[in-house]
């Protein structure tokens, strides 16, 4: 039995999940929970199988190519994300917060054009965090945030409003098709400290339940 708490943070490129979690650690922190408590990490994660995906984003132009291969990629560094990192520190009653998980393989590979059923199958195995933020915004608005970032210097493969449309609506999708998981969408246009005190709250229940 896993002792800690696992939270996921997902939504399409540019919903502004990384400013989220950040906005809950320092409210764990404001909790008085002890920094070492607090385990952050992401997908594609730092496996071999992780480098490979990203060669693939940077290198890769059409994003409907391999759509098998990176499919596969994305599961097996899950696989080993979960087993060497996530289960360890859920053990050792971290709290996790992780950006991007088993969602976003369901709402990308299936606007790849892989079934949406078949990766919700594949997806089973996978421990199930106690909340799951999805962050929806217009992909009009996450492509403008995305061209803003000065961090980043070059558009990555699922990067293109279009493209992007297709995810948001999978991911629209994913609350009523995993009825037994706690999905929660938030507004991820308004202003960020208005969404970071959405979840604040949402994480005060969860967390006090
Ligand atoms: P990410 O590292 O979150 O992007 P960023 O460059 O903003 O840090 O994710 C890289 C891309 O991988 C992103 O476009 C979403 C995509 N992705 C999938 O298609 N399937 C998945 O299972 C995961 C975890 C990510």
């Amino acid at each position: 039995m896993e002792r800690g708490f696992f939270v996921v943070v997902d939504g399409i490129d540019g919903c502004g999940k990384s400013t989220v979690i950040k906005g809950i650690k320092d409210f764990l922190i404001s909790l008085g929970i002890n920094r070492n408590k607090i385990f952050i990490t992401k997908e594609p994660s730092n496996s071999i199988f992780g480098h490979k995906i990203k060669e693939i984003l940077r290198k890769q132009k059409n994003e409907y190519q391999n759509k098998e291969l990176i499919t596969e990629l994305y599961l097996k560094d899950r696989k080993e994300h979960v087993k060497k990192e996530i289960l360890p520190a859920l053990k050792d009653s971290k709290i996790v917060l992780c950006d991007r998980y088993i969602y976003s393989t369901i709402a990308y590979q299936s606007a790849q054009g892989m079934s949406m059923e078949e990766l919700i199958k594949q997806n089973e195995e996978f421990t199930k965090p106690n909340v799951v933020i999805i962050l929806d915004i217009d992909p009009k608005d996450a492509i403008k945030r995305i061209n803003l970032d000065k961090n980043r210097d070059k558009k990555e493969l699922f990067e293109k409003e279009e493209f992007l449309k297709k995810v948001r609506e999978n991911f629209l999708k994913l609350k009523a098709l995993m009825e037994d998981e706690n999905i929660i969408i938030i507004d991820g246009s308004k202003p960020k400290e208005d969404v970071i005190k959405e979840v604040k709250n949402i994480l005060e229940k969860s967390l006090l339940e």
